[in-house]
């Protein structure tokens, strides 16, 4: 509390500060933010880029930027997804993630691989609007207009149709149960290798504009609120999956029939317990996520969307399936992504395109499958260590090395330290004692 009130009389406020310099921006931040102008300075320098070109495309993607925030761009080689090998990329900050994605992908190279299928590519848009007249003549209006919103809309979509894309279905509907006097056009596209929130929303907005100009002629009194993409994108989902034979024992082709069948609790538990449905499904976010931003896709996007499928039945649940039946374990997921390769950031951030290139330039619909299958790999390895020898044995190998480095390890005891924990519990006190007996003479 008092440290609120020492921060809030500490601080400025400031006018103008978009249109300072980079440098004055640094200076304003260094001297009213911080305790340490100097050593800000210094700290937000040493990540700038010495192509003095690339940091200026970085600057300019966002306001007020003051420097490059590092995340690991990382690669999960060996995925076999539908008979082809990918190499993943990833952009993400937590240990054990790539390295649980590998294994995963290791795990499922020798029992066929992963299977993937587009289940729809159908994306949403709406038109929010209020009106309190009868309902006959909005109707009346709606119909008679609908060639309208698709005429008005030409010069936006003419390349989109051209390709095969555009506009599918514009309706109207009814939420006046929901909220008095709501009513919306509900609009659906296919943006095809475009994520499609610009093109969705240039529709929009000139659907809102026709929409208020016919309703005038007319003498129909409606009230345009808004104009909006939506996130959650039910009809835009892909399948992913893994299947193998149930064994008495271990085998290289199969899993064995007690790992399954914890396999297939774990996820009767998810489905039907909330709290572990969140922490399960944050597992497979960790896979999805990474490809998504090493792709220059929208994150937020798909979290949200993806959280709002989660729950599409009424309760939050699983993302993922498992079963086993005639001697088959069957493990699956329907995920619904709306993602692009084209637009946006594709083209101008270089580590986008690489990322792109690695994945061997996919359409959005393959790289539907490749990110629904990093979330299913993901979910896999977390489910297997938490059956089987718990999740914290593989976390703390992996954390191990940021807790020497902030320890201040150097690269030798590092290295003797890591080969020291193989047979070893990894905890703080254990690895301080050990970089404590290293350092004793
Ligand atoms: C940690 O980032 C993710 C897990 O908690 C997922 C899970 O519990 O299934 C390990």
């Amino acid at each position: 509390m008092d440290l609120c009130i020492f921060n809030r009389t500490m601080q400025k406020t400031v006018e103008g500060f978009s249109k300072l310099s980079k440098e004055e921006k640094i200076h304003w931040i260094a001297h009213n933010c911080t305790s340490n102008p100097e050593s800000t300075k210094k700290t937000l320098e040493q990540y700038w880029n010495n192509n003095k070109t690339l940091q200026k495309v970085h600057d300019e993607f966002i306001e007020n930027t003051l420097t490059n925030y590092y995340l690991p761009f990382a690669v999960a080689p060996n995925f076999l997804i539908n008979e082809k090998l990918y190499t993943i990329p990833m952009a993400i900050e937590e240990s054990s993630v790539v390295a649980a994605a590998s294994k995963a992908a290791k795990f499922w190279l020798n029992r066929g691989g992963f299977k993937t299928t587009i289940l729809g590519t159908e994306k949403v848009g709406q038109v929010h609007f209020m009106y309190h007249g009868e309902k006959q003549p909005l109707e009346t209006l709606i119909e008679d207009i609908l060639p309208i919103f698709y005429t008005a809309t030409e010069t936006i979509t003419l390349n989109m149709k051209r390709r095969g894309g555009g506009i599918k279905d514009i309706v109207l509907r009814d939420k006046t149960k929901a909220l008095g006097g709501y009513y919306q056009l509900h609009c659906t596209f296919e943006t095809l290798d475009a994520m499609g929130a610009n093109f969705i929303n240039s529709c929009l907005e000139q659907f809102a504009k026709t929409l208020k100009e016919e309703a005038v002629k007319k003498g129909i009194d409606l009230e345009v609120i808004m104009s909006i993409l939506s996130n959650y994108v039910p009809n835009c989902v892909v399948r992913a999956e893994v299947s193998c034979p149930v064994s008495e024992g271990k085998s290289e082709e199969t899993v064995s029939r007690n790992f399954a069948q914890r396999f297939v609790q774990a996820i009767l538990i998810a489905k039907s317990e909330p709290f572990r449905a969140v922490t399960h499904n944050k597992g497979i976010m960790n896979g999805i996520d990474a490809v998504v931003l090493a792709t220059g896709n929208d994150f937020r996007a798909v979290e949200a969307g993806v959280h709002a499928y989660a729950a599409k039945d009424g309760s939050y649940s699983s993302l993922t399936h498992a079963e086993i039946n005639d001697g088959v374990f069957r493990f699956w997921m329907d995920v619904p992504l709306a993602l692009g390769t084209v637009g946006g950031l594709t083209s101008l951030h270089p580590l986008v395109k690489l990322a792109l290139e690695i994945l061997q330039n996919p359409t959005a619909k393959d790289l539907m499958k490749i990110v629904a299958v990093a979330g299913l790999a993901q979910n896999f390895a977390a489910l297997r260590s938490l059956v089987t020898t718990g999740i914290q044995k593989g976390h703390m190998k992996m954390h191990l090395l940021n807790m020497l480095n902030q320890m201040g390890a150097s690269n030798e005891e590092k290295k003797q330290l890591v080969e020291y924990f193989k047979e070893r519990t990894v905890s703080n006190a254990s690895v301080k004692e050990g970089l404590e007996r290293l350092r004793k003479p």
